[in-house]
């Protein structure tokens, strides 16, 4: 990892972590060592505490009887009278029970017991009895419930952290009002709702100068009080908490000396009052990821001293005010994931301490140009991503800037390459997919890009060879362009590589047996979709760290090598779309980290080999249109987490398997975790990630899956010789979402009970000889927007629901006695029936219905998946999702499946809509 990266974490976890504020910012911390020998009844207190304590890792091994106690680790004396005066125990790991001789150290004025694990036990009252102590500190230290209330005669306490434990909450918060000389109180994370006096006790002491109260299920913040002074207070976090109100008005005069205020996260509503900007001092300041709206007020301008100003993720509208001209300390601005349009005002190239600035996932207009960055001589992060603005500078600019970071996805930059780049020194990350670049690349680009570690140029229309040299990025994806030739060589750098979609062209084998000089360290190797010719080679030897390849939609030949199994890292292989044919060889066994097999579209004419049930990790087999024959193995179902089955398109015969029920990940819904699951389907790396994609045919069309591939469920056994009926077993599969089991031989009626595959979406029978009447189940198949029971042995009536009478009255033809709408023939008394044949009219299989798109229009319920499918097949969504994650509190928005959630509630708010 670069300098620069370093650089950026250091100043997003700086700033983020109030935690940060440390004991010896405000105190001096003696560390005298004295030749006064330390006092025995102190002495003895201290071993009673430690025989107290579990310490597995011997940190207290210097509290022996036989030295002076004053020398011990983490213990400081008065060096006059040798009374123990502090006691620094924030070591991790100390358990146990704190024992009551601690209150023989009638001196003690300092204690820290922070970060410690003390199992989930309640603070011991007694501590509210050591009068002397100045200065107590249990963060993190796994401490569980009600604070004591004796803590309140601590009159002399200038600083209580009681942050960051498990699960500590309070009655009423009235016992504090002893604590008089308080100067730094930190309770986040304690549950401090039962309170609703709060703000009034904490303004009450007069010298309390840092409040942490983040995370304490505070729901309001008492927007009726006229006036709340605070009088020295410095710095006050009140985030994640859920207010649910304006930012009051109070805000305003809440105290002179205010220089950081942090209320990310807080479910704050309304307009930004300008009147927060009175808070004439304030160097930071973070609103993000709350619900405020309207314009930011232009008074932004006379807070002449900020620093740091976080809006992010906010549905705030309207322009830049062009007073940020006047922010000359501004170091950081950050405006991104608003809906803030207009102009950039070119004010902001004022701002000379610019150091990192973000107005990604807005929707700015007009152009940036020189102005915009006359003055930013200091700016090292830039992020204008995913905003309409076109970067218009002259082929000759020269930036006052050296950029570290910088991220334009999706702005219009091109067509002209944007020569400017190449003054540029130390970048480290440059991402600039989607941004109309073409033509060649200047010929100084190559080298020049070889010392940067992420490079991301897809989805442009550059072109021509990539010349003879090594590339030497870290991460290079060119994805998408129009690039040719033979392939590049790679260095010893090169950890992710995708070059899919171009128009490279050679034999594979020169790439895949280039000698390194050192190991290759290749972990993803993605050239899918070009002219690639030949044999896979035998290389492989050099390949031992790829986790993810997909060589597939070129024109390789050959069969599979037996050595491709050394590759025992691989969590996904796609060879789709060549022409490779024979075994598949059982070496791949030994590949057990499998995940993903798309070997689709190639000429195998073989059985599926029954020790792909070994690969006990699959989530992903497809299979599809390539030749393969005879039966499906029985255990199949041992992969009990496969997501995606797709055998379609073979000379498949026999019956279907009837075990589904073991496949426990199409029965069961994710559990919370899941995310560990999906390693086979991406691979994360600093700043973006590699997604695998996936040709489907879900709903009568082939579409690519890649962001919402991980919420597939689907089995397609289309187009085979599949005799026998549809097991029963089938309708445990709770969780599928896609079923097709189209032009087969079955026979036998639908399952019963199918109705309760509630997922639903997607069902082809179409084309068999299934028979009987349409289970009445099926109407209660709320997600269902494609069905297809065409030319079938269907008799009876549809059964009425508005989601089977949507349908095409083509996804019903071809079945003779099936009658009722949407088909024109009418259900009638079985008298009439023998004489009247409806006269149907031949159509092409084929046909878009106009039900494909999720039969919106139809007033089809939209689901979960519904929504999730629609947003997540846009990449921008996921885009948003990882900048926010990556770049911000990455900490506290741990990729768990409430956190989708929690986006998509954002998105469905249209927080980030565009
Ligand atoms: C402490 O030690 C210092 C030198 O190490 C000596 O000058 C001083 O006299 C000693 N004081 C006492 C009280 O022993
Ligand atoms: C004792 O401690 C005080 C401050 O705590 C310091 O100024 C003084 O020099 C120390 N004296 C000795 C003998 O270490
Ligand atoms: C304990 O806290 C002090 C600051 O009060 C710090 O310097 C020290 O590194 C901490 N020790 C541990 C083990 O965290
Ligand atoms: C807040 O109180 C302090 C001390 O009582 C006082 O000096 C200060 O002027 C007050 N602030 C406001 C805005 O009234
Ligand atoms: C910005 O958006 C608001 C609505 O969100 C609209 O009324 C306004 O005209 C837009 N301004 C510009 C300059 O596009
Ligand atoms: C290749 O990248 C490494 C860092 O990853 C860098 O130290 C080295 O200078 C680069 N080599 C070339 C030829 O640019
Ligand atoms: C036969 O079907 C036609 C429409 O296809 C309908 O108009 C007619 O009434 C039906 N005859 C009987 C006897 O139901």
């Amino acid at each position: 990892m670069g300098a620069s990266f370093t650089t950026h974490h250091v100043l997003f976890l700086v700033w983020f972590f109030p935690a940060t504020f440390s004991l010896s910012f405000f105190f001096f911390k003696a560390e005298s060592i004295s030749n006064v020998s330390c006092n025995e009844k102190d002495k003895q207190a201290l071993l009673t505490l430690k025989r107290g304590l579990t310490d597995h890792e011997h940190v207290l091994s210097s509290w022996s009887d036989h030295k002076d106690c004053c020398i011990w680790d983490g213990v400081s004396c008065d060096n006059k009278t040798g009374r123990v005066t502090e006691l620094h125990l924030n070591y991790s790991r100390l358990g146990g029970e704190i024992s009551g001789s601690l209150l023989q150290l009638e001196h003690l004025n300092y204690l820290d017991l922070s970060n410690n694990d003390f199992n989930c036990t309640p603070i011991p009252t007694f501590l509210g009895s050591m009068y002397s102590l100045t200065d107590l500190d249990l963060l993190g230290a796994n401490f569980c419930g009600l604070i004591p209330h004796q803590l309140g005669n601590l009159s002399r306490l200038r600083y209580l952290s009681l942050g960051s434990n498990s699960d500590l909450y309070v009655d009423n918060l009235r016992w504090m009002s002893g604590l008089s000389a308080l100067q730094y109180l930190d309770l986040h994370s304690a549950d401090l709702h039962k309170e609703v006096d709060w703000l009034q006790i904490m303004s009450k002491f007069p010298s309390l100068s840092k409040l942490n109260l983040q995370n304490c299920q505070l729901d309001s913040l008492n927007p009726s009080l006229g006036f709340v002074n605070f009088t020295s207070l410095r710095v006050l976090s009140l985030s994640d908490n859920h207010f649910n109100h304006e930012i009051p008005n109070w805000f305003s005069n809440l105290s002179t000396s205010l220089l950081r205020l942090s209320l990310y996260g807080s479910s704050l509503k309304g307009n930004i009052p300008p009147s927060i900007f009175n808070l004439e001092k304030l160097e930071y300041l973070d609103l993000s990821d709350n619900s405020l709206s309207g314009k930011i007020p232009d008074s932004l301008g006379q807070l002449k001293h900020l620093i740091y100003l976080d809006l992010r993720i906010n549905p705030l509208s309207g322009p830049i005010p062009s007073s940020v001209g006047n922010l000359s300390q501004m170091q950081v601005l950050l405006l991104g994931l608003n809906k803030l349009n207009g102009t950039v005002p070119k004010s902001l190239g004022l701002l000379s301490n610019l150091f990192a600035v973000s107005i990604s996932f807005s929707f700015f207009t007009g152009s940036l140009d020189e102005a915009h960055f006359s003055k930013l001589g200091k700016l090292k992060q830039l992020d204008i991503s995913y905003t309409p603005l076109f970067f218009n500078v002259n082929s000759n600019w020269v930036p006052p800037f050296q950029l570290e970071y910088v991220d334009m996805s999706s702005c219009k930059i091109g067509p002209n390459f944007p020569t400017w780049l190449h003054t540029q020194r130390s970048l480290w990350l440059l991402l600039l997919p989607l941004s109309g670049v073409s033509g060649k690349a200047p010929s100084w680009f190559w080298d020049w890009i070889s010392n940067i570690h992420t490079v991301d140029l897809s989805n442009n229309h550059i072109e021509g060879d990539v010349p003879d040299i090594l590339l030497n990025s870290t991460i290079l994806k060119l994805r998408s362009n129009h690039f040719k030739g033979r392939l590049p060589r790679l260095s010893a750098n090169v950890e992710v590589l995708n070059l899919a979609d171009n128009s490279f062209f050679g034999p594979i084998s020169t790439f895949l047996c280039q000698k390194m000089n050192k190991k290759n360290k290749v972990k993803v190797l993605d050239v899918s979709n070009n002219f690639l010719l030949g044999e896979l080679s035998n290389c492989w030897r050099y390949w031992q760290s790829l986790i993810h390849l997909n060589l597939g939609g070129n024109n390789l030949s050959g069969r599979i090598p037996y050595s491709l199994g050394s590759l025992v890292e691989l969590k996904s292989l796609s060879l789709q779309n060549n022409s490779i044919y024979g075994d598949i060889p059982s070496s791949l066994k030994r590949c057990s980290k499998l995940g993903l097999i798309d070997i689709g579209d190639n000429n195998f004419s073989r059985t599926i080999p029954l020790w792909i049930t070994k690969l006990t990790q699959l989530i992903v087999l497809r299979l599809r249109s390539s030749g393969f024959k005879g039966n499906i193995p029985q255990n199949i179902c041992q992969l009990s987490f496969l997501r995606i089955l797709d055998l379609a398109n073979n000379s498949l015969s026999g019956p279907i398997p009837s075990c589904f029920k073991n496949i426990s990940a199409m029965v069961m819904p994710d559990p919370e975790n899941q995310d560990v699951y999906f390693d086979s389907l991406e691979y994360e790396y600093d700043y973006g990630s590699y997604l695998e994609n996936l040709m489907l045919v879900p709903k009568g069309h082939e579409l690519q899956y890649e962001e919402n591939l991980k919420f597939v469920r689907s089995i397609d056994l289309s187009s085979n010789k599949l005799s026998g009926s549809i097991p029963v077993e089938i309708s445990v599969l709770f969780e599928l979402v896609f079923l097709n089991l189209s032009r087969n031989h079955l026979m036998g009626n639908i399952p019963e009970n199918i109705g309760i595959m509630k997922k639903l979406e997607s069902i082809d029978f179409s084309q068999n000889h299934l028979s009987g009447e349409i289970p009445p189940s099926m109407s209660n198949l709320s997600f269902l927007n494609y069905l297809d029971l065409s030319y079938n042995d269907f008799s009876g009536r549809i059964p009425s629901s508005t989601q089977l009478q949507s349908f095409d009255a083509v996804r019903y033809f071809g079945n003779p006695q099936l009658c009722g709408a949407p088909l024109p023939k009418r259900c009638i008394p079985p008298i009439g029936e023998s004489h009247n044949r409806t006269s149907i009219g031949k159509t092409k299989e084929d046909s878009e219905s106009s039900s494909f798109y999720m039969g919106m229009g139809v007033g089809f319920a939209v689901g979960f998946w519904g929504v999730c499918g629609g947003l997540f097949l846009n990449r921008t969504w996921r885009h948003a999702y990882f900048k926010f994650v990556n770049d911000k509190k990455d900490w506290f928005y741990v990729t768990t499946i409430l956190k989708v959630k929690w986006l998509l509630e954002k998105l469905r708010s249209g927080h980030l809509s565009k």
